[in-house]
């Protein structure tokens, strides 16, 4: 019984290859595959006025979520907003000042305001992405699944604690060995936030969910497992795994992951993202068909001659090979600078050598 076509999904090869089972293809989507190395998404943020004002609109971000499957033949959408509307809903105050990235008003930096936070309602504070997930839904109309996300309640506490990105969170790291228990108060806090939060956008229409770990790989080796992965495991405990008559699959990405990999593929979720240094032969091995896999190309293979390009994604196919539970992906986000044409090739690889390399498996050659 097919249960995400009944479902309505017209293609579901995503929800197959999440929970391994066989597809005709390797599905492919992209991370940020929304965003400003596509010149219709320069358009609408400049008529949205900012950044924040598009993710802010339901309409608008519906808009810009499809963008992207109009070009190329992806086999997914992510809601496009962002990991730190959690933090914001939290009363943090986010900000994007122009070229420079995002940054809080009040960070978290005393011991008041950190025993004063409280995981967000959100229905009310974060209506808007609420809004968003099904109106997308709408504009779907079942084309392809709609994946929703959230950061890591670690990656969000970076950002809270240290106020902004930063090359060394030194001030993140000070709190982690001067005050842990304050660390693990944000940490708490956070985890049951992020998991209201996925809940409430699998509620609103999300048929898959990722966790976005992107800074679990400045830690040291036991801090992973104390600092993010054991919070991480706590969410996946609670999250709710069938709606619709289907199963809601879940995705954790962890940049820099590579020496946990075996610990992510046994937090209770059904998928572990590998960023461009994992071994994914060796991944493969250890994942045992039991637990799907995402990724890897480097994303700057992109800004090479499409000839490459295509070399590229030959090469991760063949690292993952054609059993069950892949899911094509980068390591991380697609820069600005990418060429569209290159994704065009890129995509158009994926999909044409995947289904070659079944079908030859299937003849015996
Ligand atoms: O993947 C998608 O297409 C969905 C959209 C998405 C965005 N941010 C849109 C965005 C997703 C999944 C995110 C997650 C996110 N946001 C992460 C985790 C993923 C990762 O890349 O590791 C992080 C760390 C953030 C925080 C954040 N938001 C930063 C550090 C920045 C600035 C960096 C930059 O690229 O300029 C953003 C802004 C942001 N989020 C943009 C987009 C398209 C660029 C904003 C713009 O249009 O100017």
């Amino acid at each position: 019984m097919d249960l995400h076509r009944e479902a309505g999904l017209k293609n579901d090869t995503l929800l197959r290859a999440l929970a391994c089972q066989p597809t005709e293809y390797t599905p492919a989507w992209l991370m940020r595959q929304a965003g400003r190395y596509l010149p219709e998404y320069n358009a609408t943020r400049a008529r949205a006025g900012s950044f924040l004002k598009l993710v802010r609109t339901p309409a608008l971000a519906t808009e810009v979520t499809l963008q992207p499957l109009e070009r190329f033949p992806l086999d997914a959408a992510i809601l496009f907003s962002d990991i730190l509307t959690v933090p914001d809903a939290m009363g943090l105050g986010l900000a994007f000042s122009e070229g420079e990235g995002p940054r809080f008003e009040r960070p978290l930096r005393d011991e008041a305001a950190i025993r004063k936070l409280a995981a967000p309602d959100p229905s009310a504070e974060l209506g808007y992405v609420l809004d968003a997930v099904r109106e997308a839904r709408r504009a779907l109309a079942g084309r392809v699944p709609l994946i929703g996300f959230s950061g890591s309640p670690f990656t969000l506490a970076c950002y809270m604690v240290e106020g902004a990105g930063s090359d060394d969170w030194r001030t993140l790291k000070t709190m982690l060995h001067a005050r842990p228990e304050l660390l693990h108060r944000i940490l708490e806090v956070n985890a049951r936030a992020v998991t209201d939060y996925l809940n409430a956008q699998i509620e609103a229409g999300a048929q898959a969910v990722m966790i976005f770990d992107t800074w679990g790989g400045i830690l040291s080796h036991e801090d992973y497992e104390r600092f993010s992965l054991s919070y991480c495991r706590r969410i996946f405990e609670k999250l709710l795994r069938q709606r619709e008559g289907s199963r809601v699959p879940s995705i954790l990405f962890t940049k820099g992951g590579s020496p946990w990999l075996a610990a992510m593929m046994k937090s209770g979720c059904d998928a572990v993202g590998l960023d461009w240094s994992a071994d994914a032969r060796e991944a493969r091995r250890v994942a045992a068909g039991k637990v799907a896999l995402q990724g890897n190309l480097d994303p700057s293979a992109l800004f090479a001659p499409q000839k490459s390009v295509r070399e590229a994604a030959r090469r991760v196919l063949d690292a993952f090979g054609s059993a069950p539970g892949h899911v094509f992906n980068l390591g991380h986000g697609i820069a600005p600078q990418t060429p569209v044409d290159a994704v065009s090739a890129l995509i158009d690889e994926v999909r044409t050598y995947s289904r070659s390399h079944r079908s030859r498996m299937a003849a015996g050659t």
